[in-house]
């Protein structure tokens, strides 16, 4: 009698899951079927169609939204499978979801990172979310980035060495420039050499690639959906993954904590012992205002979006300039400019010139966006124009559709960074350039990823000159969570002179 009940009570539960998804998928059907958007099959959507990996998934989504702009359209909707994903493909139409201050909630294709990063700073929502980014901000403040400019010119000059005995043959410069942005993350988040630069092979450096690419397999493999597949083939490695992650991350900050409490750390903002981000979140503990397992989250958050990002925008801009030699000349001319053949340290002061080779950063996140595409999942009936996305419906706001828009960008494949210009820059629309998202939930980093970059960069082009035979097209922007190189980044290095 009571095995009775408790089967019906859960039976009632699941029924009326069921219905509410079922009247919702109904809700959306009809709000969407009359998007514009490539045809679809049912029950597969449009899964089938977008290939077997990123490169290929990620040409077929331009070529749709070409054809959706083409019959005047700037918006389109993809079904993966029942659940629909609606597509803005111009700055008008990113507009209204960017700046909303209400619909902050993140897509579904997040999930996957709530394990390791919880619901720090990325992956919150209203409330939980705008107090935990009026506290962060101030730590991305003009003042602080000082401090972590010392500390990723340091971690470059490394790796300049590390080139230094690679020259006269060609390499994939991707990894190495990737152990030097996570390095660089490492030291300005939690005030920790990890030196990954030089032990490659270290568990935390291994754990952090290989989440990031189960993440990427995870998105792209449809049967990893279904929650037994998940469970059977891939759960195992995952949790031995979250376990070397956060154990690692749990030691250092308790190791810090502790230094703070014996007073062992003494920061001075002259002699490069200044405050790590870490320091700055244990002061906000001290005051109450997080607790042991906040400060992970955002630790690791940070570590996450602070690393893979830079690595892509920089490997890509490496790319473009070995590809387009004049844009190479011109850039090096102007840091040579500024630093002659000296062999100092490059400072914040310097890193707020060199406007040309903003440009070359900038055009390079135009074409090859580090952030491929992010996601909102509405919680509300949502305008956009005359279009009505329906409530619980995903939006996909993709760079890398909208910064490939022709009308908007004529000649999009040519690498031109007089396109940012400010006169040109000015005849476009805000939101056509978004690298890094827009409105109140944009890059808390961007100041620093620009500074990174430019660091980076500048250093390998004071010391080295870039070449290749390829074309710049025949490496291919795969849009995982990061756009990642089909090629790695194969150049020849040459000292100069
Ligand atoms: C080229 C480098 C970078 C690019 C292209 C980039 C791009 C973006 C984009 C597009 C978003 C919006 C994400 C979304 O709404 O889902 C974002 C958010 C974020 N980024 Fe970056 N990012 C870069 C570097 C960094 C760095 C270096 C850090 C930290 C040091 C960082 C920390 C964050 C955080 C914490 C958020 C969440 C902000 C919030 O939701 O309030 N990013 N980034």
């Amino acid at each position: 009698m009571i095995l009775t009940l408790i089967f019906t009570v859960i039976l009632l539960y699941y029924l009326q899951h069921a219905f509410f998804y079922a009247k919702n998928a109904y809700r959306q059907y009809t709000y969407l079927r009359n998007f514009p958007g490539p045809p679809a099959k049912f029950p597969t959507g449009n899964v089938l169609d977008f290939g077997t990996n990123s490169f290929e998934s990620t040409t077929v989504l331009l070529r749709w939204a070409d054809e959706a702009r083409a019959q005047g359209h700037n918006i389109m909707r993809v079904w993966i499978g029942l659940r629909p994903v609606v597509l803005p493909l111009n700055g008008e139409a990113l507009k209204p979801i960017l700046d909303s201050a209400t619909e902050l909630t993140k897509g579904e294709d997040y999930n996957f990172f709530i394990s390791w990063l919880g619901l720090g700073l990325l992956l919150s929502t209203n409330e939980k979310w705008k107090s935990r980014r009026r506290m962060l901000t101030p730590t991305f403040h003009f003042a602080m980035l000082d401090g972590y400019v010392e500390k990723m010119d340091r971690h470059t000059q490394i790796l300049l060495d590390i080139l230094d005995g690679k020259v006269g043959k060609e390499l994939d410069i991707y990894p190495f420039v990737k152990r030097c942005a996570l390095d660089i993350i490492c030291d300005t988040a939690m005030g920790t050499e990890l030196d990954s630069q030089h032990d490659p092979d270290n568990p935390y450096v291994f754990a952090v690639g290989d989440f990031n690419e189960l993440a990427r397999d995870y998105m792209l493999t449809w049967y990893y959906w279904l929650a037994p597949v998940w469970f059977f083939t891939q759960r195992t490695r995952k949790m031995r993954l979250l376990d070397t992650l956060t154990t690692f991350t749990k030691k250092v900050i308790a190791d810090r904590i502790e230094q703070h409490r014996t007073g062992e750390l003494k920061f001075d903002d002259t002699n490069g012992k200044r405050k790590a981000f870490l320091d700055m979140l244990i002061e906000m503990k001290e005051a109450n205002a997080l607790t042991d397992e906040d400060i992970r989250e955002e630790v690791d958050t940070f570590m996450f979006e602070g690393h893979d990002t830079t690595s892509s925008g920089i490997g890509w801009t490496l790319w473009c300039l070995a590809t387009n030699p004049a844009a190479q000349e011109k850039a090096c001319d102007e840091v040579h400019a500024v630093f002659g053949d000296s062999d100092r340290s490059i400072a914040v002061e310097d890193l707020k010139g060199m406007p040309y080779l903003e440009k070359v950063i900038k055009e390079t996140l135009r074409i090859f966006p580090a952030v491929p595409q992010i996601q909102r999942k509405v919680q509300n009936d949502f305008k956009i124009g005359e279009c009505t996305v329906p409530g619980g419906t995903d939006l996909m706001l993709a760079p890398y559709l909208v910064h490939r828009n022709e009308q908007v960008y004529p000649d999009r494949w040519s690498f031109d960074p007089e396109r940012f210009n400010a006169d040109l820059a000015s005849t476009r629309h805000a939101y056509d350039y978004v690298p890094f998202s827009a409105g109140p939930r944009n890059c808390i980093g961007q100041r620093f990823a620009m500074y990174e970059e430019k660091l980076v960069v500048a250093w390998i082009l004071r010391r080295f000159s870039l070449h290749t035979d390829r074309p710049m097209l025949s490496n291919m922007g795969g849009a995982e969570t990061v756009l990642r190189p089909s090629l790695g980044v194969p150049v020849t290095l040459r000292r100069r002179q």
